[in-house]
């Protein structure tokens, strides 16, 4: 797995056998003010141990992460979560990427990183913040057995994640407290802690610099027991099961870890033994055409890969053509332009009328629906509007970004190693499990960017560049 590309978070000398990938459609930065800016210090740590011995062992209900953020390449295309870490806790904003697996955050020996308002963490700061060592069975577990030059015993545990598109971030481990929001009711959330190892970033280069967006970091989903949902997981703290439901038309969403009861979902295997979350994927229809998928793929198995990451949708080369062809086969007329790597045209009527929806087939009959409003995206460039589509060919991958998962109540379900959705309204709420009464608690979706007093991503800003791009991974194997 080494020249052959890209997403792999690989930790130093030794490779692990983790694939990761983020996504990132970066325009111009613009200066992240959350809602709320700085905490107020109402902490008191000998209340919260006392609670967290009281409440060992104990599974939790669920947990509500509020969402930020929307689907739109040429305003933001990515979600993130606002969580809080250390004691007194700090808040940070985060990417969610179902295709990596650590959570690190810009740290305070980073000089090249950005932020705004806040301080960036800082394990020295924090009065539970612990530098994990070389000789901890994390380090060495992360590291296949041992940690290759672990000379002295305090000596940090170092990470480096790379992501596809050349983006890097690097630092050492820390062991903290991260605070959550857990389910305590219908609507209703209480505060609960829990300590995890993550990354401290003391260097980021490519777009993580700023921030992904701006953001302070990122926070992973991938399967690998390094992630922050593995910890909490394997130390029964939650279920292995977590959805979301990203909302491509007002932006936020839904994103919580426990059992959704409503809505029901239809699900498809996630296929063994990789490090993504890939399913199989039998068919791709545009309209009533099925596109022929590539028989020498198809028969170790088109895969799939759901990627909340990754902003755009791509298919084979081989696919791409094809279906590009499809899309326009009932408007000739319109000419196509490429615009930064992507297909674009004028039109001036509704997209929904003029082109055909796309489904992709999955094993089990799991469709995916993506509507023309969800793969073409309106995108100004000087002056004149054009519609641009967001599908993109990939050597010999399919990875589906938020646009295809967009408007859906998606679950991934790891205990029983598969992954379902359905269309459904992400500005509504969803039901989860609490497994310690039997309750059904409802959760709202949130959207932190219209919380903030701020705008995030001024519209007005909208009409400069579309730098697209990224997330696209290999498969370790591959
Ligand atoms: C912190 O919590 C402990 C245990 O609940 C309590 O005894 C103590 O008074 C609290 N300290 C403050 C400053 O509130
Ligand atoms: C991760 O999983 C591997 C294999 O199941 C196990 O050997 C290792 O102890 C786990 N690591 C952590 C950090 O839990
Ligand atoms: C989605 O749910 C929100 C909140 O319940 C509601 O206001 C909105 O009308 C719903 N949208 C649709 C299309 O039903």
């Amino acid at each position: 797995m080494k020249s052959s590309i890209s997403t792999f978070i690989y930790l130093f000398l030794l490779l692990v056998p983790f694939v990761s990938s983020t996504g990132g459609v970066f325009k111009v930065e613009h200066k992240f003010f959350g809602p709320g800016l700085r905490e107020r210090s109402l902490f008191n740590l000998s209340a919260i141990k006392a609670h967290d011995t009281a409440r060992h062992n104990r599974i939790l209900a669920a947990i509500d992460l509020h969402l930020g953020g929307n689907s739109d390449p040429t305003n933001s295309g990515v979600y993130y979560t606002e969580i809080k870490l250390g004691s007194p806790p700090k808040r940070y904003y985060v990417q969610v990427d179902t295709a990596s697996n650590d959570l690190w955050v810009h740290c305070a020996e980073c000089n090249n990183c950005k932020r705004t308002e806040q301080e960036f963490y800082d394990p020295k700061k924090s009065d539970t913040g612990k530098i994990v060592t070389c000789k901890e069975d994390f380090c060495s577990n992360m590291y296949g057995g041992s940690y290759p030059e672990c000379k002295s015993p305090d000596m940090p545990c170092e990470y480096e994640a790379t992501y596809m598109d050349g983006s890097k971030s690097s630092g050492y481990y820390v062991k903290d407290y991260i605070h959550f929001n857990q389910v305590s009711g219908n609507f209703l959330i209480s505060p609960e802690q829990e300590s995890v190892v993550f990354g401290c970033g003391t260097k980021q280069s490519g777009d993580l610099r700023s921030g992904s967006k701006g953001l302070d970091g990122l926070l992973g989903f991938g399967q690998s027991n390094s992630s922050v949902f593995s910890q909490l997981a394997s130390s029964k703290k939650v279920r292995k099961v977590f959805s979301h439901c990203l909302d491509g038309q007002n932006g936020g969403g839904i994103f919580a870890i426990g059992q959704v009861v409503h809505p029901k979902v239809k699900f498809t295997p996630l296929v063994p033994k990789q490090p993504h979350y890939n399913v199989n994927l039998e068919e791709i229809k545009v309209g009533k055409a099925s596109i022929e998928l590539p028989t020498h793929l198809f028969k170790t198995g088109e895969v799939a890969m759901i990627d909340s990451g990754a902003t755009m949708l791509y298919v084979p080369d081989v696919v791409y053509t094809p279906m590009i062809h499809e899309i326009m086969s009932n408007k000739p007329d319109l000419k196509l332009q490429t615009v930064e790597n992507h297909q674009c045209f004028e039109y001036s009527g509704s997209v929904d009328d003029a082109f055909p929806t796309v489904t992709l087939h999955f094993e089990d009959s799991l469709i995916l629906t993506v509507y023309p409003h969800e793969y073409i995206f309106s995108h100004e460039v000087s002056g004149k509007k054009l519609w641009c589509i967001g599908w993109q060919p990939l050597k010999d991958k399919t990875i589906l970004g938020v646009l295809a998962l967009s408007n859906k109540l998606v679950v991934y379900d790891l205990d029983k190693q598969a992954i379902g959705w359905t269309a459904y309204n992400c500005s509504s709420s969803i039901q989860l499990l609490d497994d310690q009464t039997g309750a059904l608690y409802s959760v709202a979706a949130h959207d932190l960017s219209s919380a903030s007093a701020m705008s995030w991503f001024p519209a007005a800003a909208g009409a400069s560049s579309l730098l697209v791009i990224k997330s696209v991974t290999t498969s370790p194997t591959g």
